[in-house]
């Protein structure tokens, strides 16, 4: 029959012509020439009532598959070029995307630096609770009940739980590590403290300590000494003047502070060091007997403590004037230490 012919022409003919389209815009022809409004197809199907009664159903469904497998095909071939456009608008020259890249914290960095150099000298680290009881955060460190450091206005005390307390240091880690280890023992213990202060440029209520302790048979003040001063020439200079000052600590005898020469000023005198030519650093001392005693030891065994404040090192090692710098989380400070 004429009709069908036609029909299968026409088939034919779009299936060959539309695998050889290069562009959407020969895709937009294709569509118009045979299913626009004067397209081949839609031709055809407005002609139907023209054909004798008898086919017209035969001849329209024929028209209507022809007419869906065209636009199903056109269809198909429009999201090929669709995804290939945008691709090309992709400019993969542009640069990416920047992203923020994170840097230690300056207190971290320092706490590394001061752990690494006690490592290399055979201590290891260990660490201790934050909630500490009366005996470890003072009685067994032979501070009596009615030393100032006991006082309220430093210690923050946990409500109702008996004489429970936030650690107003490091040492009563000292007593924790002695109850459960036999000497020769060598230890290293950073933490966060807290007191009671209020806050300025060089208080503020959580701090960080590291604590050092050494106990053995034979230890002496001069291995306390040839150890921080060994601490010291590695972080900051082999060259620092180091200054050790009698002082006291209720567990430490005898006890020291150690002060280095001033390095903003090289020891002439400046704002930072108050025109001492030297900073204090740290605590120290020689274990007191009763704290061995609290901490079980019956032997007889000597050894060296000492304490320090992880900021003071790092406002001193960076030369930084205010410890809230380092709370103020301003990336603008923060970033300059990566
Ligand atoms: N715990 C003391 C402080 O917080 C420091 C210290 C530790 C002193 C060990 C001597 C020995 O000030």
């Amino acid at each position: 029959m004429e009709i069908d012919r036609e029909i299968s022409r026409i088939r034919k003919n779009f299936f060959e012509t539309i695998e050889n389209i290069k562009t959407a815009e020969q895709l937009n022809n294709i569509k118009v020439v045979y299913i626009g409004r004067k397209g081949k197809v839609s031709r055809l199907l407005r002609g139907l009532s023209e054909l004798p009664e008898n086919l017209r159903p035969s001849v329209g469904q024929q028209l209507n598959i022809l007419k869906n497998e065209i636009e199903a095909k056109i269809k198909e071939t429009s999201l090929r070029f669709a995804t290939s456009e945008e691709t090309l608008s992709i400019d993969e020259t542009l640069p990416g995307r920047p992203f923020f890249k994170g840097v230690h914290h300056p207190l971290n960095i320092i706490r590394e630096k001061i752990t690494e150099i006690f490592f290399s000298l055979g201590f290891s680290l260990v660490e201790g609770p934050l909630i500490e009881d009366d005996w470890h955060n003072f009685t067994a460190l032979n501070i009596p009940e009615f030393h100032p450091s006991r006082d309220t206005h430093d210690t923050l005390y946990i409500e109702g739980e008996g004489h429970n307390l936030l650690r107003t240091h490091t040492s009563p880690v000292q007593i924790r590590i002695m109850k459960n280890n036999t000497p020769p023992l060598a230890v290293i213990v950073p933490g966060k403290c807290f007191r009671k202060d209020a806050i300025d440029a060089s208080h503020f209520p959580v701090f960080h300590q590291i604590e050092g302790l050494w106990v053995d048979k034979d230890i002496s003040f001069a291995d306390l000494k040839g150890v921080l001063i060994g601490f010291i020439s590695r972080m900051f200079s082999p060259n620092l003047k180091t200054r050790f000052r009698s002082s006291y600590f209720p567990f430490t005898e005898p006890s020291c502070e150690l002060d280095i020469g001033c390095p903003i000023c090289s020891g002439s005198g400046c704002s930072t060091c108050g025109g001492q030519g030297f900073i204090e650093v740290l605590g120290a001392g020689m274990v007191h007997p009763k704290v061995f005693r609290n901490a079980g030891y019956t032997e007889k065994y000597q050894g060296f403590a000492f304490g320090m404040g992880i900021e003071r090192i790092a406002l001193i090692y960076y030369g930084i004037a205010d410890l809230r710098d380092f709370y103020n989380n301003d990336l603008r400070f923060l970033e300059q230490f990566g």
